[in-house]
Formats: structure tokens, sequence, C-alpha cells
């Protein structure tokens, strides 16, 4: 049981200014929190452009790139850190696909979103880009602190 040490995984999950204002905060976190991953870092923030740019970078030279970075700074968005056993990977699975035209339902996106420009929510793509978006937007780290369902949750 819990004194099984589990390979830990962390992602970079952010409801965008559109969740935010449809009051989606609530359902997202409860589908994270539900699921049993474990809330490590959360914000309630408003980003520049600037540091939009930088979260976005990749994605520089995308001819949508200008509209995502004034969307992202449109308003407030709610940046957290989850925890869990693979959970980068099965985060994705949780949001759906990137245009929510091919979300499934069932999928946060899948449920709650229709164009590609308005998908609600963010997560890390892999364990590397989860690294480095937390180190953006959590430079003083994750919240240390260990869940009693622990034993429940893993084996
Ligand atoms: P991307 O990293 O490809 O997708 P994901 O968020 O699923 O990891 O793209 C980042 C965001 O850019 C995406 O969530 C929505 C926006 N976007 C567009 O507005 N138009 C597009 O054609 C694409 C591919 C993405």
């Amino acid at each position: 049981h819990s004194t099984k040490k589990e390979k830990m995984e962390q992602t970079f999950i952010m409801i965008k200014p559109d969740g935010v204002q449809r009051g989606l905060v609530g359902e997202i976190i409860c589908r994270f929190e539900k699921k049993g991953f474990y809330l490590k870092g959360l914000k309630f923030i408003t980003v520049d452009q600037s540091f939009a740019e930088k979260h976005y970078a990749d994605l520089s030279a995308k001819p949508f790139f200008a509209g995502l970075v004034e969307y992202i700074i449109s308003g407030p968005v709610v940046a957290m850190i989850w925890e869990g056993k693979g959970v980068v990977a099965t985060g994705r699975t949780i949001i759906g696909a990137t245009n929510p035209a091919a979300s499934a339902p069932g999928t946060i996106r899948g449920d709650f979103a229709i164009d590609i420009g308005r998908n609600v929510i963010h997560g890390s793509d892999s364990v590397e880009s989860a690294r480095k978006e937390i180190a953006l937007w959590f430079p003083e780290g994750p919240v240390n602190w260990q869940n009693s369902l622990h034993p429940w949750i893993y084996e």
C-alpha cells in the first residue's frame, strides 16, 4: 500500500478565460478530483501578453497565434498543477481532442465546447512540456502535501 513508492507525474492544467466566464471552474476541478488526482497548485490570475506568448512559444509561427494570445489574456484563468500516475496522458483524455468538434462526449471539450478557439481548457501534452509549463506558471513550485486517500487510490 502506502509504503510503495509510486512514480508520480505532474501536469499543468489551465481553465481558459471562456471556461471561467461560463462558470465551468467547479465542474472541471470536480472531474480531476473525482478521478483521484491530487491538486498540487492552484491560482486564479490574469496573465499579460508576453507571458501568454511564452506559454505558447512553440506555436508562435502558427496563423492562429495572435488570436490565441489575445484570447488567453482576455480575462482571468485558473492555473493548476495536478499529480498522479499517468496524469499527463490521462489529463489529455479527460480534456478531449484539441478541436471540440472531434472531442468525444464525456470529455470536457466534448461536453462544453464547440469552437477550437474557445476550447475551455489547456493541458500539457507531454511530461517535458508539463515540466516547462509548471516552471513558468509556478516558479515557487507545487504545494507539498499528501492526500490521506492515497492507499485507497494506489495499490
Ligand atoms: P495545441 O497545442 O495544438 O492544442 P492543445 O491545446 O489541445 O494542446 O494548440 C493550442 C491551442 O491553440 C488550442 O487549444 C486551441 C488553439 N488552436 C486554434 O485556435 N486553432 C488551431 O487551428 C489549433 C491547432 C489550435
